[in-house]
C-alpha cells in the first residue's frame, strides 16, 4: 500500500472512520492531520460501536501506530476521556498512540467564545459544534495559541497562559459581558492534564520522515469534508481547517512528494449538519425517511443531519482539489427502498448553468439543482459482497456516478459493520 490520504468528498460524515478502519489492515501508521473533536468517526466491529473524536480510526488494529498530528487541535479533557474509555473497552492505547508536541490545545475560553459568537451572529449562525475549534485555530494563526510542548514546560505554560488571559479576560468582560477566567483554575486543571498526556508527546514530523524513508505505509485520516474546508468549502459555513488533501502535509510535516495517493469517501447521497447552503436537500417526506434509515444524527453533537440527493457538483469540486484516484461510496444500502433516485449534475441560477462549484454563497443559496432521474433497485444490498451481485439498477447508479465524476468507485459500503464492504476491481 502506498502512503494514502483519505478525504471526505462532501460535508463530512461520509463514513471515513469505517473506510480508514478497513484500510488500516494494510497500513503501519494512521495519522489524523486536522480538525479536532468536532469530528466523530464511527467504527462498528462485531456489533460494537466505537465513536472516535481525536484518536485515529486505526486504533482498533493492535499493531498500528496511531498519531495525532500537529495540525489537529486538541481538547485535553476530551482526549483523556476518549483514551480512558477505549482502554476500558480493552483497546491498547499506551503503546500505539503518539501525539505531536506541536499540536495546539483547546482551552475553556475557546469553547465559551465559540458559543458566545454563535449567539451574537443571529441570522448568520454557522451551526458550529461548539467545541472551540474555530477560536483555537484563530489563536494559532494569530500566534497567541498554546501548544502541547508549551504545556509540558511549567514556566513557559505559566507565562503564556497569563499573557493570553490578560487579553482574553478584557475581551470577555468588555465585549461579551462574561466574567472571564481564573488563571489558577486553568493552570491547575491543565497542569494535571500535562502529567497524563506527556507520555504520548513526540516529534511527529521527525518520526514520520524516518518512517517514510524506512518504507512504512502511512494512512492519513481526514476529518470533516471538502465542502467544509476553510478555503474550498461553502465559506463561511465551513470548519476552520484544511480538510482537503493538502492539509495532510501541513498537519503532519510529511512532504507532498511522500504522498502517493488520495482516496475520496462519498455517501451515495448527501448530508450536512450545521447551517449553510445545501442545494440538493430533500423535502420533508424523504428527509425523514432517509434520516431514519441512514441514522443520520451527528456522531459528535447528536444533531439531526440534513439529507439530500447526491450532488455531483460538489463532489466534482472535491475531485478537482484533491485529485482522488478512486472513490469509496458509502451507505448505498440506505437507498435500497427508493423507487426513484436523483443525481444533481449542475446548478441553475439567473439563467446561468453552473457545472463547476460556484464560490458565491448567493449562488449556492439560491440556485436550482438540475437533476437526472434514475430508477431505484428496491432490493436489499446490505448482505451483498461482490459488485456483480448488486441489483442491476444499483450497478447502473454507481456506473453513472463514475461517468459523471470521471473517477472509479473502488469500494462500496453497504452497512456500518467492518465486513459490509464490496471491493470493486478498477482498471487504471
Ligand atoms: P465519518 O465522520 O466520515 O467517519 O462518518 P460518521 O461516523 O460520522 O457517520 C457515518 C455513519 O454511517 C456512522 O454511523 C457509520 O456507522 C455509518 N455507516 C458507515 N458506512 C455505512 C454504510 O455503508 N451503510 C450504513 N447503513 N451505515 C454506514
Ligand atoms: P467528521 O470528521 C460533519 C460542521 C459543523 C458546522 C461547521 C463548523 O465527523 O466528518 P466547527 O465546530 O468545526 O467550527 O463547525 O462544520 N462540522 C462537521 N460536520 N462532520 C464533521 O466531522 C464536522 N466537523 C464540523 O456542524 O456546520
Ligand atoms: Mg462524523
Amino acid at each position: 500500500m502506498m502512503n494514502t490520504v483519505i478525504i471526505g468528498a462532501q460535508w463530512g460524515d461520509e463514513g471515513k472512520g469505517k473506510i480508514i478502519d478497513v484500510l488500516s489492515r494494510k497500513a503501519d501508521i494512521i495519522v489524523r492531520f486536522q480538525g479536532g473533536n468536532n469530528a466523530g468517526h464511527t467504527i462498528v466491529v462485531n456489533e460494537q460501536q466505537f465513536i472516535l473524536h481525536l484518536v485515529p480510526s486505526g486504533i482498533l488494529h493492535k499493531d498500528k501506530i496511531c498519531i495525532i498530528g500537529n495540525g489537529v487541535v486538541i481538547d485535553p479533557q476530551v482526549l483523556l476521556e476518549e483514551i480512558e474509555s477505549l482502554k476500558k473497552r480493552g483497546v491498547d492505547i499506551d503503546s500505539n498512540l503518539k501525539i505531536s508536541d506541536q499540536a495546539h490545545l483547546i482551552f475553556p475560553y475557546h469553547k465559551i467564545i465559540d458559543r458566545l459568537r454563535e449567539g451574537k451572529r443571529k441570522a448568520h449562525k454557522i451551526g458550529t459544534t461548539g467545541r472551540g475549534i474555530g477560536p483555537c485555530y484563530a489563536d494559532k494563526v494569530s500566534r497567541t495559541g498554546i501548544r502541547l510542548i508549551d504545556l509540558l514546560d511549567k514556566d513557559v505554560f505559566r507565562e503564556k497562559l497569563a499573557s493570553t488571559l490578560d487579553e482574553k479576560n478584557e475581551i470577555f468582560k468588555k465585549i461579551y459581558h462574561h466574567r472571564g477566567f481564573s488563571f489558577k483554575q486553568i493552570y491547575d486543571e491543565y497542569s494535571g492534564y500535562a502529567g497524563k498526556i506527556k507520555r504520548y508527546a513526540f516529534d511527529c514530523a521527525q518520526f514520520l520522515s524516518e518512517a517514510v524513508k524506512g518504507g512504512k505505509r502511512v494512512l492519513f485520516e481526514g476529518a470533516q469534508g471538502t465542502s467544509l474546508d476553510v478555503d474550498f468549502g461553502t465559506y463561511p459555513y465551513v470548519t476552520s481547517s484544511n480538510a482537503t488533501a493538502g492539509g495532510a502535509c501541513i498537519g503532519t510535516g510529511v512532504s507532498p512528494v511522500d504522498i502517493h495517493k488520495v482516496v475520496g469517501v462519498a455517501k451515495a447521497y448527501t448530508t450536512r449538519v450545521g447551517r449553510g447552503p445545501f442545494p440538493t436537500q430533500f423535502s420533508s417526506n424523504l428527509l425523514e425517511k432517509i434520516r431514519c434509515k441512514g441514522r443520520e444524527f451527528g456522531a459528535t453533537t447528536g444533531r439531526p443531519r440534513r439529507c439530500g440527493w447526491f450532488d455531483a457538483v460538489i463532489v466534482r469540486r472535491a475531485i478537482t482539489v484533491n485529485h482522488f484516484e478512486e472513490l469509496a461510496l458509502t451507505k448505498l444500502d440506505v437507498l435500497d427502498e427508493l423507487k426513484k433516485l436523483k443525481i444533481c449534475t449542475a446548478y441553475k441560477y439567473r439563467g446561468k448553468i453552473y457545472r463547476d462549484f460556484p464560490a458565491s454563497i448567493k449562488v449556492l443559496q439560491n440556485c436550482r439543482p438540475l437533476y437526472e432521474e434514475h430508477p431505484g433497485w428496491t432490493g436489499n444490498t446490505s448482505q451483498v459482497t461482490s459488485f456483480r451481485d448488486l441489483p442491476l439498477n444499483a450497478r447502473r447508479y454507481i456506473k453513472r456516478l463514475e461517468q459523471l465524476l470521471k473517477v472509479k468507485v473502488s469500494m462500496i459500503s453497504v452497512g456500518s459493520q467492518r465486513e459490509q464492504i464490496i471491493r470493486k476491481e478498477i482498471s487504471r
